[in-house]
């Protein structure tokens, strides 16, 4: 079977079809996640945080992440892998960000890039898209921001809804295939998404965006301390917690290994 394509996602709204994104930032998860028929996986940039244990998205390098999503295009065959730029790689100009997503799409072989931000953006969007390469937009909560937010809490509130209307507008003129729209009132959400023909793609933005995403360490539940918008499908803290438990008592009883792991 080939790769999920812009084209599907694009077809996707027009029919009014729901899908699911997770990240995914290993081979084996990556597989996993294919074989369940994820159709669009995000290298984010979340793995700042849930990878390499930072307090904020934004030490991340380029490097570290063509590494991660170099192993979920290598672990996957059908989805569509989504990578982030992260910060410090695209803002400086159109260049830059060209030069970024060129290593991504080279070096790591991922299908299309994903960037934060509005109207400061529109330049680098233009220059990636007329390069061909695929872009995913971000509004909302946009963690690379978090300093001049002054902390992970809902956007769009109020005033500020009508400027994110206004930048998912200009990100669809600009060329983006889709918009991650995170931490929004529902209410903006829908009307966003009524707005735009690329999906939405809602995380924290409440039922009516065209698709959702969740961290997958948040939705198997690793996280110590998930955010409101996040539902647990899984216990693989506890279930991770009670197998080396048992392992580690097989040992200290020497009730592992015995002849069937052995080699005579
Ligand atoms: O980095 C990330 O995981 C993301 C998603 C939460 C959208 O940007
Ligand atoms: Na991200």
């Amino acid at each position: 079977g080939r790769r999920v394509t812009v084209r599907d996602v694009a077809a996707a709204k027009a029919r009014h079809e729901r899908w699911p994104m997770v990240t995914a930032y290993d081979a084996m998860t990556a597989r996993v996640f294919d074989e369940a028929g994820i159709p669009v996986m995000l290298v984010g940039d979340s793995a700042a945080m849930v990878v390499f244990g930072y307090d904020s998205t934004l030490p991340v390098t380029v490097e570290d992440l063509i590494s991660l999503t170099a192993a979920v295009v290598r672990g996957s065959s059908r989805a569509m892998v989504v990578a982030d730029l992260p910060f410090g790689s695209y803002q400086a100009s159109p260049q830059q960000a060209l030069e970024s997503a060129t290593r991504f799409m080279k070096e790591a072989g991922a299908h299309a890039v994903k960037l934060e931000g509005g109207s400061r953006v529109l330049p680098q969007i233009e220059a990636l898209v007329s390069a061909g390469i695929p872009v995913m937009g971000h509004l909302g909560l946009t963690p690379q921001s978090v300093n001049v937010f002054g902390g992970y809490r809902v956007q769009g509130r109020g005033q500020s809804g009508d400027e994110l209307m206004a930048d998912a507008k200009a990100l669809e003129h600009a060329g983006a295939f889709s918009v991650v729209l995170e931490c929004v009132p529902t209410d903006l959400a829908d009307r966003v998404t009524a707005a735009l023909s690329i999906p939405t793609i809602g995380i924290g933005a409440g039922p009516g965006t065209d698709a959702q995403v969740l961290v997958w360490q948040d939705l198997m539940g690793l996280t110590e301390h998930p955010a409101k918008f996040v539902k647990k499908y899984a216990d693989l803290a506890g279930d991770m917690n009670r197998a080396v438990r048992a392992f580690a008592d097989d040992v200290v009883n020497g009730a592992f290994p015995t002849a069937e792991h052995s080699y005579s």
